[in-house]
């Protein structure tokens, strides 16, 4: 199971604050967006810009690392009546989140937490944005697994060129391909070059279950997002996917009597 952007339906998505708490109510694994910021480090932000999730203005490609750490991620989420927001630890909690950063939050865990990596718009950047995060996951040691399957991070990606420069530049590393809509070739039970593992929106569960069961015969591994409602877990576990990435970790894990 999988907590997207962290325990993201009970704190403020992409922040220390999200992650812990994912990784506190017990789940396997931790999904997030990356992004360049202007002078080339990689954050934890799911939008273009930051105007949705802190309390700053602008574009992500368009500020440098030290701005970011100006801003604030967590006063957006849960505000009361009166304009208060709880309060979601120290303040790094809810500073902007380096991969950097998590990843070491990760290492310093006492137990496995694998990683899904979705590389954000990447096209924009020709290769910077898969080569930061190589070299990135080279320095933690988790670049070149011995297998796909011993693996502890997925890249993922709706941008198929981004998997393909992933899967060439590491090729024990296990790509998911991101969509939302229905094509030719999923139907067909094929992902496009590069891409080892499907990544189906909930939606295309929903309404079209025979893609998935065709998907699975094709030996494709499944991991659908974002599935938040109890009848949504029901039917990726009757359907026999192999992922479930979700905003409510503690939720799931309890309905798959796993707490
Ligand atoms: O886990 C995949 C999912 O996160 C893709 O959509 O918009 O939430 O990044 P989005
Ligand atoms: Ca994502």
């Amino acid at each position: 199971m999988v907590a997207h952007r962290g325990a993201s339906e009970d704190a403020p998505e992409h922040t220390l604050a999200a992650y812990v708490k994912a990784i506190e109510d017990g789940a396997d694994a931790l999904e997030c967006d990356v992004r360049l910021t202007a002078d080339g480090h990689l954050v934890c932000v799911h939008d273009r810009r930051v105007n949705r999730t802190s309390n700053g203005r602008g574009a992500v490609s368009a500020l440098e690392l030290a701005d970011l750490a100006t801003l604030d991620f967590g006063t957006w989420k849960g505000r009361d009546e009166a304009g208060e927001s709880p309060d979601w630890g120290d303040p790094g909690a809810t500073s902007v989140l380096t991969l950097e950063r998590l990843l070491e939050l990760v290492a310093d865990t006492d137990r496995r937490i694998e990683l899904a990596i979705e590389t954000k718009h990447p096209t924009r950047w020709a290769g910077q944005v898969e080569d930061k995060l190589l070299q990135l996951l080279d320095r933690f040691g988790l670049a070149a697994p011995a297998a796909p399957e011993e693996s502890a991070v997925r890249v993922m990606s709706f941008s198929a060129r981004s998997l393909h420069r992933v899967a060439e530049a590491a090729p024990t590393l296990p790509t998911v391909s991101l969509t939302q809509f229905v094509t030719p070739r999923l139907r067909d039970g094929r992902l496009p070059a590069g891409a080892r593992i499907a990544g189906p929106s909930i939606r295309i569960v929903r309404h079209h279950p025979a893609v998935i069961l065709r998907l699975r015969q094709a030996g494709h591994q499944i991991h659908v997002w974002t599935v938040d409602e109890p009848e949504d877990v029901e039917l990726c576990v009757r359907l026999g996917v192999d992922g479930i990435i979700t905003n409510r970790p503690k939720q799931v894990l309890t309905q798959l009597g796993r707490l």
